[in-house]
């Protein structure tokens, strides 16, 4: 049997746990695929650090240059899971320049760059694969490009960031404050390096774009996205969600419109309590797409961590030593892009319900002129909650739930809401979807 070797960039979270689960699953991974995966020499920043010695590896395992790792004549694949951009990107450009084909999870670098380097590894005749990248352990970067080849998508509906539907549950489930329930979330290596990106929406974004762009064969610019993250949540808000009989999820939104532009999109949603999305908590990820041949279809799974992740990972080093025998680059690698869909839809032309929370005066014609200034955007109200408890300034809750509106309509809107006397801003304004049809 052939041994392949593979070089890692990156011994974390994901790299240290590609590299047991090698271990511990290998013969079986071998007797599968036909080939044996060796991992001979993984690159890390910083050679000092603490860590525990793999077992079985000589004491020249670890190196703090990945272009040593990438020069090495035994690697015949190069696995990013380092993270970061612009470093991160000349390693894998470099790989592929050397012919090394590439497995990668970095959905920041792929949503960022990835056009720059899919257009590089068709040139070069390099696979890149890159399942990992997206909702951890649930396959859905093969489900969409393979299993699904015959469909034209409608749309997506997902909660793909482990770490926000982490924090979610846990202020929803035990209480937990914000900051709480992030620190247990890095704890658990769910989270970014920089969190940032988990709790303001952009990595669930980078992976909304990945999906995007291999359902519709499309390069998308991040810029033309509509983004929110979970830092716009409060506990009062997920409170009086559950009131009304919905739950809030970090919700990827992915749909084709009448006119065929698709529309992209992250936002915390409200969605009814007893849709089966809402029913996926902690680090669990879940993705809802519609076919046109298949119809509806449902991938439930844990997003984030380092099993799952490496669990994909691994699928996609089977699928590169596979490649490594074939002529041509294989359709299960890359991006394709095709000329069938071309238009992304801009933010403030996509239309939703929406959850509006309003502090005001206690007094009456308040929610008069509210409804009034909503009127005059032509924006109806489906529904009203006026909590009994005012906020230590004595000012009132107001709750709206609005019908379907324009995003640009709404936004016009809460502007001249926001500056009539009786309201004091900022008004709090999530999105609302029915996920039906
Ligand atoms: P991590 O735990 O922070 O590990 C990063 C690894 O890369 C560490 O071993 C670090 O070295 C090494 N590294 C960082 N910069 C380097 C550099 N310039 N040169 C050489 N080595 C460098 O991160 P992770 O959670 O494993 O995530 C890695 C990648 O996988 C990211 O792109 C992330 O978005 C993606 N991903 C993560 C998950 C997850 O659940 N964690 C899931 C899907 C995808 P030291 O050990 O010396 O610090
Ligand atoms: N930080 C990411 C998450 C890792 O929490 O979903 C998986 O991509």
């Amino acid at each position: 049997m052939e041994t392949i070797g593979v070089g890692l960039l990156g011994f974390g979270t994901v790299g240290r746990g590609v590299f047991e689960a090698l271990a511990m699953n290998g013969d079986l991974i071998a007797e599968r695929t036909g080939v044996r995966l060796q991992i001979v020499r993984a690159a890390v920043r910083d050679l000092a650090k603490t860590r525990v010695h793999p077992a079985g590896v000589p004491l020249d395992f670890f190196t703090d240059r990945a272009a040593d790792v990438i020069a090495d004549p035994r690697v015949r694949i190069v696995v990013e899971v380092m993270g970061g951009l612009d470093e991160t990107q000349a390693h894998l450009e470099q790989a592929i320049r050397a012919g090394k084909t590439v497995v990668t999870a970095n959905k920041a670098l792929l949503a960022e760059r990835g056009r720059a380097i899919f257009e590089l590894a068709a040139r070069e005749g390099v696979a890149v694969f890159f399942e990992a990248s997206t909702a951890g352990g649930i396959p859905i970067i093969k489900a969409v490009r393979e299993a699904f080849v015959a469909n034209h998508f409608t749309s997506f509906h997902g909660i793909i960031n482990g770490t926000s539907n982490y924090i979610l549950t846990r202020m929803t489930e035990a209480g937990l404050d914000f900051a709480q329930a992030l620190q247990e979330a890095q704890a658990q290596g769910y989270a970014e390096a920089d969190p940032t990106l988990d709790v303001n929406g952009w990595d669930a974004a980078h992976k909304a774009i990945l999906l995007a762009t291999l359902a519709y064969g499309i390069w998308i610019d991040p810029a033309q996205l509509s983004v929110q993250g979970i830092d716009s949540v409060g506990a009062e808000d997920i409170a009086f969600a559950k009131q009304l009989g919905w739950r809030i999820k970090l919700l990827a939104g992915i749909r084709v419109q009448p006119d065929g532009g698709v529309s992209v999109g992250v936002h915390p949603t409200l969605i009814p309590q007893d849709h089966v999305l809402a029913s996926v908590n902690g680090v669990f990820n879940a993705i809802a797409l519609h076919g046109d041949v298949v119809g509806d279809a449902l991938f439930y799974g844990r997003g984030a961590g380092s099993g799952p992740t490496a669990s994909a990972v691994i699928s996609d080093l089977a699928d590169a030593a596979t490649a490594l025998f074939s002529k041509s680059v294989p359709r299960c690698s890359g991006v394709r892009p095709h000329s069938l869909y071309g238009r992304i839809v801009p933010p403030d032309d996509v239309t939703s319900r929406f959850y509006l929370r309003l502090a005001v005066e206690d007094t009456p014609g308040v929610l008069g002129q509210i409804a009034s200034a909503l009127g005059r955007h032509g924006i109806g109200i489906s529904s009203a909650l006026q909590p009994e408890q005012h906020d230590p300034a004595g000012r009132a809750q107001l709750i709206l739930m609005l019908d379907r509106a324009r995003s640009g309509q709404l936004r016009a809107a809460v502007r001249e809401i926001e500056s009539l006397p009786c309201v004091q801003p900022p008004a709090k304004l999530l999105r609302v979807e029915t996920l039906k049809g």
